[in-house]
């Protein structure tokens, strides 16, 4: 049975700011992700600490909140067969240091913080995110 889904993306200011928006993209297209929405924005620190809510208790939260808000951001709905777990797998482990050769945050990232994309952890968390960034 097909089981289509979508999911959010999100490339962060690191990889933004280094003209990296459009060879990322050609990643997700070349891996079969359909690009149905998308828009550059930049948040405010109050938009992405409502964002990052689930992190709010985490020692990085601060950070992590002041970093998504310091800059340009695309933000993306991906959509493809089983989009979140495969984009998840496409992005690598959350630390690039840790990530596989082959993906996106292995090729691009450059920290923890710096990890040049975001990706729905859950398809219940990617409605969630889908309604945050174009549902308003
Ligand atoms: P992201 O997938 O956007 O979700 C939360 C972000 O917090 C994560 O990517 C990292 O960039 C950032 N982060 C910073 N420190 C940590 C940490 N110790 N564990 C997990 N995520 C972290």
């Amino acid at each position: 049975m097909s089981n289509t889904q979508k999911t959010l993306s999100i490339i962060k200011p690191d990889a933004v700011q280094r003209n990296l928006t459009e060879e990322i993209k050609s990643i997700f297209k070349k891996n079969d992700f359909e690009i149905t929405s998308e828009k550059k924005i930049k948040i405010s620190k109050e938009e992405a600490e409502k964002f990052y809510i689930v992190h709010q208790t985490k020692p990085f939260y601060e950070d992590l909140c002041n970093y998504l808000s310091s800059g340009p951001i695309v933000v993306m709905i991906l959509s493809k067969e089983n989009a979140v777990l495969a984009n998840r797998e496409l992005m690598g482990a959350t630390n690039p240091e840790d990530a596989k050769e082959g993906t996106i945050r292995k090729k691009y990232g450059l920290s923890i913080d710096k990890n040049s994309v975001h990706g729905s952890d859950s398809e219940e968390n990617a409605k969630k995110e889908i309604d945050f960034f174009f549902n308003n």
